[in-house]
């Protein structure tokens, strides 16, 4: 194990190579300011370690800001190992346990893109530092119906921001990724009588959307610029770029997936092109609440339900300072994270 201290902003990086297992996997911690960094072990291809590298320490970043956000005690951080699905042998699983484990509890893993409550669970054997579990006093299982209702809740809020009314009927709602999170959302949406357009790499997934939702599908490169309301990203980062916000019909952008905006400046031409983006991290703080629960030892459904709920009003919070002092949204979303980090550390 080879850990980096201090690297570019982050408090920690550490990486891992297992021979025996075979292991290779990122953990960067961007900051525990406000408490010990948790944030989702990823699971993906990666043309090699610094590549990978950079993508955990964006993503840690992220988390930071989203748990501030959220008003949980506690810092971000984020990892990934390298491989996808078939690096997730169990040996090597329980190698990375047991990096997380000699970390003291500066970082805790959940599950995250190619994770699953099994792959948690199995690690909770290693490790105590790990949250999402399916067993046990404080278990919070799946975090993924958490995070589509505090996405629904946010489109409500930026429907009502927009048209003066949340209603979806007859909405039409462009959804990029239909996984754990981007499927539950479709059913969410189609319940409250939107118009689903679809996408997915996955052609089943996009078929079963076509026969449960009545939903049209479309590749995935062509959905974003299809005619409709409002487009959820809720595959992988990067989906919106400069020629989406110039180019793209909808007047809405809210998903689930992490870091949406391709560069930090499509924030500002978003805004421009009178485009209301709901901050990804802002809405997407559902299942890091309901992880939270279970890290901080304290799961309660009801508890985590009325703060996924909350996710609206900070939404809207947001969309009317932006309006009221002419500020992008991502802009708004992160000067209140970091208020809350300099507020909390000064008091400590
Ligand atoms: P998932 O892995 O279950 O689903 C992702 C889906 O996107 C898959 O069906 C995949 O085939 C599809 N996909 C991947 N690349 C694509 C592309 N280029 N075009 C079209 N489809 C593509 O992941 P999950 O859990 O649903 O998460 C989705 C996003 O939301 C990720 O960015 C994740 O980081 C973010 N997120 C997830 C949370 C959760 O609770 N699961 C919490 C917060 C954020």
């Amino acid at each position: 194990m080879v850990e980096t201290a201090m690297h570019d902003d982050h408090e920690k990086v550490v990486t891992i190579t297992d021979p025996e297992s075979g292991l290779r996997a990122v953990i960067a911690i961007h900051s525990t300011a406000l408490g010990p960094a948790l944030g989702g072990i990823r699971c993906w291809t990666y043309p090699d370690m610094s590549a990978a590298t950079h993508d955990a320490m964006r993503l840690a970043q992220g988390m930071t800001y989203k748990n501030a956000l959220a008003g949980l005690p506690l810092g971000g951080g984020k990892s990934v190992i390298l491989g996808g699905s078939t690096a997730k042998t169990p040996s090597a699983l329980h190698a990375f346990a047991s990096a997380i484990e000699r970390l003291n509890g500066q970082y805790i893993g959940a599950e995250d893109v190619g994770t699953t409550v099994a792959d948690i669970d199995f690690m909770r054997d290693v490790t105590g530092h790990v949250a999402g579990t399916s067993w046990g006093a404080a278990a919070s299982g799946d975090p993924s119906p958490h995070t589509a209702e505090g996405v629904f809740v946010g489109m409500q809020a930026a429907l009502e921001a927009v048209y003066g009314s949340d209603s979806m009927e007859d909405c039409r709602i462009g959804i990029l990724g239909l996984g754990n999170v981007g499927w539950k959302l479709a059913e969410k949406l189609s319940r409250a009588g939107a118009a689903l357009l679809v996408a997915d790499l996955d052609s089943a997934r996009v078929a079963a959307a076509e026969a449960e939702f009545g939903a049209q599908a479309f590749a995935p490169h062509a959905l974003p610029y299809a005619p409709m309301d409002v487009f959820a990203p809720c595959a992988l980062g990067g989906a919106l770029t400069t020629d989406f916000a110039e180019g793209a019909s909808a007047g809405i952008i809210c998903g689930a997936a992490n870091n949406q905006l391709a560069e930090p400046s499509v924030d500002a031409v978003l805004w421009d092109a009178g485009k209301l983006y709901a901050p990804d991290y802002l809405v997407n703080a559902g299942g890091v609440m309901n992880v939270a629960a279970e890290a901080l030892g304290e799961y309660d459904a009801y508890r985590v339900a009325t703060q996924v709920r909350g996710i609206r009003e900070t939404a809207r919070d947001c969309f009317i300072q932006a309006k009221r002092t002419d500020t992008p949204t991502g802009a708004i979303a992160d000067a209140l994270a970091l208020d809350r980090i300099k507020a909390t550390s000064a008091a400590a």
